[in-house]
């Protein structure tokens, strides 16, 4: 059965107390992690930028602040997250786009980049969610994906699994008042690739210079590749 449908459902009940949780739960590091993934996309000069899954907008609004000359299109199929995002950078230009990862209302070769934020994690074929970000990607485009990761086996993974197991989900009712939404984050983090086998997935995709790099006691990773 396909999860998403209910993905959608679940960030257009959340989008109005999303931000305030992202920033509590990763404990004020979210938007150093977002300006790593805008830096790896290089610079798309007066090209197009595309930030998938861009939600509340964080990702594509650094892409006009670092880059000002870029195009840079904000896309999601959350209403309701678009609408946040068109309220928070009103006075930014950024061209809101609803669209489904699976099947990208763009031509071939349309961007120099694409970035996307916490998005492989909830799609039902991640393999087929990055072909079709490099069928719209322009030969020599970049790709940077930024999600969680399921945390390796180490000293610190008592520490983390019960941060994940239990924190996330009562941060998830005190702030946004939907433990689901979050206890939902922690199980599809625990079932998703780690990030060595997501690497792997990018190069089957089709992309080359793949490379990743983990952040936050290896629960964060962000990968990125060439087209
Ligand atoms: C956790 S939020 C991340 C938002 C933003 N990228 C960030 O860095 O905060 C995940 C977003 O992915 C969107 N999303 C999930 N599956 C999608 C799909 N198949 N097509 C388009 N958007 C999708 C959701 O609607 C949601 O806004």
């Amino acid at each position: 059965m396909s999860k998403e449908p209910g993905v959608q459902k679940m960030f257009d009940a959340i989008a109005g107390r999303y931000d305030l949780m992202n920033r509590v739960m990763t404990m004020g590091q979210d938007q150093k992690w977002r300006r790593f993934v805008v830096n790896m996309a290089g610079d798309p000069g007066d090209g197009l930028s595309l930030d998938l899954a861009t939600g509340t907008g964080d990702i594509g609004a650094l892409m006009t602040d670092i880059h000002p000359q870029a195009i840079v299109v904000g896309g999601d199929f959350s209403l309701n997250m678009l609408k946040e995002a068109k309220k928070r950078f009103s006075d930014k230009q950024i061209y809101w786009q609803a669209c489904d990862a699976n099947l990208l209302p763009f031509g071939d070769d349309t961007f120099e980049s694409v970035t996307f934020g916490y998005l492989l994690r909830n799609v039902d074929d991640a393999l087929k969610v990055l072909e079709e970000v490099r069928r719209v990607l322009k030969p020599g485009g970049k790709v940077v994906c930024l999600d969680t990761t399921p945390p390796a086996k180490n000293f610190f993974y008592p520490f983390v699994r019960f941060y994940f197991r239990f924190g996330i989900p009562v941060l998830g009712r005190l702030i946004a008042n939907d433990e689901a939404a979050y206890a939902y984050l922690t199980g599809s983090t625990m079932d998703f690739y780690n990030a060595e086998q997501l690497a792997r997935l990018f190069s089957d995709a089709g992309y080359v210079n793949v490379g990743y790099k983990k952040f936050m006691l290896g629960t964060i990773g962000i990968h990125w590749g060439e087209k």
